[in-house]
């Protein structure tokens, strides 16, 4: 079924959703909304992204009818600025449990995969006002029927549709996302976010070459501390703490 604003109100009520058939970046105009005093919980919705962002300037593709584009308005305690992350990440993988799709992960730090492929990626941003903090946008995106054949990430990414072998409604999606986003973000700085999310990773006990801005480490992924850094042990034994960045298995 096609999203519509009418079919998402109905869906998603009582929450405040802006839905746009196409629109650059659903995080830009959730983030201007933010600064115009939306409510925690608002919700802007694109069918087609032209430009989504990705993590680290990266392009996030999102074709028309096949993905969800979504970016949330949450006004966390600045002291739970990195759960919001962890959050999106989380019930994504929680959409996907509840579908059972199995081999469901999150790839450190905030990549679900269905079996090693990418089928979500999540950007969080932050909105300040000075050193106020005003709230932040935490925008996901979910591949839900995106054909990657014949592209260059054929091998690495996959569609929920895909894994799962049966249509999906994507309005469903939505609700069950944000239902799960009310959930979570009534615990922000909790240990049960933390654990959840951390149960999750199929990163830790995995040797990894990690992509930082400061050069490779490669190492063996040990733990994530309570903020979620990844902690590598590098070859000669010494440990790194890693805040950001990417890794590769191996
Ligand atoms: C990543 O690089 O893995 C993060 C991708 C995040 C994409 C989503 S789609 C909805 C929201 N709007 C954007 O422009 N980006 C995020």
């Amino acid at each position: 079924m096609e999203l519509s604003q009418q079919r998402l109100d109905e869906v998603l009520q009582p929450r405040a959703v802006r839905f746009y058939p196409q629109a650059d970046s659903t995080n830009d105009l959730a983030l201007a909304w933010l600064r115009d005093g939306a409510a925690s919980g608002s919700v802007v919705i694109a069918d087609e992204q032209l430009r989504g962002r990705g993590r680290k300037g990266r392009t996030w593709h999102t074709p028309p009818g096949v993905a969800l584009a979504v970016s949330v308005i949450l006004h966390p305690p600045v002291t739970a600025l990195h759960q919001v992350s962890m959050l999106g990440a989380l019930v994504i993988c929680e959409l996907a449990e509840s579908l059972n799709v199995a081999d469901v992960a999150i790839k450190w730090p905030n990549d679900v995969q269905i079996n090693g492929r990418k089928v979500s990626g999540v950007l969080p941003e932050i909105a300040w006002d000075g050193e106020r903090l005003l709230g932040v946008v935490l925008g996901m995106g979910v591949n839900v029927r995106v054909d990657f054949s014949g592209t260059e990430v054929a091998q690495t990414a996959v569609s929920l549709e895909t894994a799962l072998g049966q249509p999906l409604d994507r309005a469903e999606l939505l609700a069950f996302i944000l239902r799960r986003v009310d959930v979570w973000s009534a615990r922000w700085g909790s240990v049960a976010l933390l654990d959840a999310w951390k149960s999750r990773l199929n990163t830790v006990g995995q040797v990894v070459t990690v992509m930082g801005e400061a050069g490779n480490i490669h190492g063996t992924a040990q733990a994530v501390d309570t903020s979620g850094a990844l902690l590598v042990r590098d070859d000669h034994g010494m440990i790194h703490r890693v805040m950001a960045g990417d890794i590769a298995l191996g």
